[in-house]
């Protein structure tokens, strides 16, 4: 058994639904205990102690916020070679950036030693749950989650597919996609906290087959995910009419072929019109909003707050969408989140903010049951914010008035590593370990 003691915040309620104050949970002096992964006690410290044992100490985190492990719906382990390219927009980005770093994945070894890389990376930034797509390489897949199972983080990960319209090195077919992601999926999904993505990479790169295949997949085995991208650009969309004239979108294409229901996750889904919207909501698919790539790469501003309509709510979660992002910090991509709502006359505020990056993102996996809360029963993933990590950041907490603004500040000055990271109720990343602040 274990414990964290801290000021904690988590949500209750979607506050894109609801009054945001009322969905925030906000303990000043606040205790957390876990056994077995899940969280077992939580409440105020003076009302929770007792739940505590004899001779279990809680780990204290002063100046600090302690908030549910971050969830990231759409990231590239991959890409971390080639962050921060410069001077393309995304077709050409793929080509001459992205492409060739994924061809460097036929070497197994360069895939072990990027999957190591990247899962520390992204724990160090507080996250503990992500949407991963690896390369079309099957041992990809398998670095990822060995790697994910030695941290026993809750992740879902899986093999691209794509079978024209990529360099000869990176294409599959629909035969050999399905033969090898099923291969993965009897390996993978289920074991542990893995959980297995169907992963065609976008339609441009994927023949109607391949698609149809997928669809076969997703039909075959319960419980997967469908995660591929949506109306991105604007050269792509037209692309995609240009290759399938006889669909009514860009996201009837993946609809004929079977993909688009419960724990299909959609990336960017910018250019997208009500239609599209109406389907998401009917049929539980989820967009993940991925607002540093998307102005990296001048794709667009996403309407949060249109997908966010209470009068037909699209699940919506957060994606870092590295390489094409420029972080691994869900906390920073909420500071840009922010602006990109204000370019387009919103106001996305701390707590709707923490709730995407949380329980929204839990809800766009369908994993709202288990994970992006700190309630008893949730599996026990943490995430620890250090709100003096620098004498500036330090500074302007002082002149904070109440919990939403220090949150709010966090967003848009903080840095990208946190103070501690928890997973299934163990410390995994602690900054202040030196030299080492990883458990394994
Ligand atoms: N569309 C197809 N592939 C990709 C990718 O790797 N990154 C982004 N941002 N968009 C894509
Ligand atoms: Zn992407």
């Amino acid at each position: 058994m274990r414990a964290v003691r801290g000021r904690v915040l988590t949500l209750r309620a979607n506050p894109f639904l609801a009054e945001p104050r009322e969905c925030l949970v906000h303990h000043e002096d606040g205790l957390v205990v876990m056994r077995g992964g899940r969280i077992t006690a939580f409440g105020a410290y003076e009302l929770t102690k007792g739940a505590l044992p004899p001779g279990v100490v809680p780990a204290e985190y002063p100046n600090a916020l302690i908030l549910p492990g971050l969830i990231d719906t759409h990231v590239h382990y991959p890409q971390i070679q080639m962050v921060g390219a410069f001077g393309a927009q995304l077709l050409g980005w793929l080509e001459r950036y992205t492409f060739p770093a994924e061809a460097s994945f036929a070497d197994r070894r360069h895939a072990e030693d990027t999957a190591r890389l990247f899962l520390r990376e992204v724990l160090a930034c507080g996250t503990t749950t992500a949407a991963v797509y690896c390369t079309v390489h099957p041992h990809s897949v398998d670095a990822f989650f060995a790697e994910s199972e030695r941290f026993n983080t809750r992740m879902v990960a899986g093999k691209v597919l794509m079978d024209r319209n990529a360099p000869s090195a990176l294409l599959d077919t629909a035969e050999s996609g399905y033969r090898e992601s099923e291969a993965l999926i009897r390996r993978w999904h289920g074991r542990g906290r893995q959980l297995y993505g169907v992963t065609p990479r976008f339609a441009p790169a994927c023949t109607e087959a391949q698609l149809d295949a997928a669809g076969a997949l997703l039909r075959a085995h319960d419980g997967l995910y469908l995660q591929t991208h949506l109306s991105e650009s604007p050269a792509e969309v037209a692309w995609v009419q240009e290759l399938f004239p006889a669909r009514g979108s860009y996201l009837d294409v993946y609809a004929h072929a079977g993909l688009v229901g419960p724990r299909s996750v959609f990336g960017h889904a910018i250019h997208v019109d009500e239609a599209d919207l109406c389907t998401c909501h009917r049929t539980g698919a989820a967009l993940s909003h991925c607002p540093t790539s998307n102005l990296f790469l001048g794709s667009g501003l996403f309407r949060l707050f249109d997908a966010l309509d209470p009068r037909r709510p699209v699940r919506t979660g957060l994606g870092t969408d590295i390489g094409a992002g420029t972080t691994l910090s869900l906390v920073r991509t909420l500071g840009e989140a922010y602006k990109v709502a204000a370019l387009r006359g919103d106001k996305l505020d701390a707590v709707r903010a923490l709730w995407l990056a949380t329980a929204g993102g839990a809800e766009a996996l369908h994993l709202e049951d288990r994970i992006g809360r700190i309630a008893v029963g949730y599996e026990a993933d943490l995430c620890v914010l250090d709100t003096a990590a620098s004498p500036l950041l330090a500074h302007r907490a002082r002149y904070c008035t109440d919990i939403e603004e220090l949150l709010f500040v966090q967003m848009t000055l903080g840095p990208e590593r946190v103070q501690a990271t928890w997973v299934a109720g163990e410390p995994v990343y602690e900054a202040a370990r030196t030299p080492d602040p990883y458990r394994y």
